[in-house]
């Protein structure tokens, strides 16, 4: 991997090539928002299919309302939680390309909090749009490593900006209609960060209806999604005890006596969610093709960010 000067990134950028960048939550892989051949590349790269919106990120709010018409409940929304991992999906305007949005008359819209990200966004002064930076399905990259590994040979500007410090996705959260927030995808700021925020308590779509104008869910919003090659499966209080599979605890386990069949992992040292969150795509990264069978997951309790890590081990154990 290379270095590069921001110079070099933002004159990418403008020219219509791809950046992958870290993010708080995880890798991006960024292209002009307003460019839709820039755009375009982002879905060939990644294999993503066109029915598939995109986020866009911002540095302003002044860019917020050229791209969309801003509801008053985002002042309080955007003062609390931006730059940071809160994404909101408002009414768009009609400069963004419909290939952005998959052609639905909403955009996804988010302030990152990164330094590196908002270097190149206030540098060069555009909206980008910009998924995660993984092949369609797989794994969210949380190192530039695993973007490396798995775009490396098709995207020339990869930045390294070392671990994500949160390292799942944003919470997506929908504004369309201002009266009732829906929490699409649970994330970093839970459903109590914005009832705090807001005074109302926002609607978890468990389930998520269609939002596509064919009648077609959003694939990131699908049951399968965010998965290892290597099967997965979870547990709640007693792990399986097969051989060849690797258990993946929440925290250090303190007993030594089961250690015999099965090679245990953890994801943190004393059950710190935020620690869990940082460390999950990466372990599950580091432990698929590793030759194991099959990988059992402990699964957190459905509360606060927990909510946000079920939702992807779920995704990730789906058939
Ligand atoms: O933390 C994040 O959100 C990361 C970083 C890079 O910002 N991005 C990310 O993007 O997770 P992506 O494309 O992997 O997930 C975006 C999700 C997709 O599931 C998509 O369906 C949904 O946002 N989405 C985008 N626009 C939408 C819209 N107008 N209505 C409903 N869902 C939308
Ligand atoms: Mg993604």
């Amino acid at each position: 991997m290379q270095n590069f000067q921001t110079k070099e990134i933002v004159n990418a950028l403008k020219a219509g090539k791809l950046v992958a960048l870290p993010s708080e939550t995880v890798y991006g892989l960024a292209a002009h928002a307003l460019n839709e051949d820039a755009v375009l590349k982002i879905f060939k790269v990644k294999g993503r299919p066109f029915i598939d919106p995109l986020i866009v990120h911002v540095y302003s709010l002044e860019q917020v309302e050229q791209l969309a018409f801003v509801p008053k409940i985002l002042e309080k929304l955007a003062e609390r939680f931006w730059p940071g991992p809160l994404t909101v999906i408002l009414h768009k305007k009609p400069i963004v390309p419909d290939v952005v949005t998959a052609g639905l008359n909403t955009v996804a819209i988010r302030m990152p909090k990164h330094p590196i990200f908002r270097e190149i966004l206030k540098e060069s002064q555009l909206p980008l749009a910009a998924p995660s930076a993984n092949p369609f399905g797989y794994l969210s990259p949380t190192e530039a490593k695993h973007v490396e590994k798995t775009l490396g040979d098709k995207v020339k500007y990869i930045i390294d900006g070392g671990p994500c410090p949160i390292g799942i996705e944003s919470t997506i959260l929908n504004l369309s209609n201002p009266e009732q927030p829906e929490i699409l995808r649970p994330g970093p700021i839970t459903d109590r960060d914005i009832e705090d925020a807001l005074g109302i308590r926002p609607v978890a779509i468990s389930k998520p209806k269609s939002t596509h104008k064919e009648g077609q869910v959003a694939p990131g919003l699908l049951d399968s999604h965010y998965s290892p090659k290597t099967p997965l499966s979870l547990f709640q209080k007693d792990p399986p005890n097969k051989e060849r599979c690797a258990v993946i605890y929440l925290k250090r386990p303190q007993n030594e006596e089961k250690e015999k069949e099965v090679q245990r992992f953890w994801l943190s040292e004393d059950g710190d969610l935020d620690e869990i969150a940082r460390n999950l795509f990466s372990l599950l990264e580091r432990l698929d093709g590793q030759g194991y069978e099959c990988l059992y997951v402990e699964q957190p309790d459905n509360e606060g960010l927990g909510i946000a890590i079920n939702d992807r081990l779920k995704r990730a154990a789906h058939k």
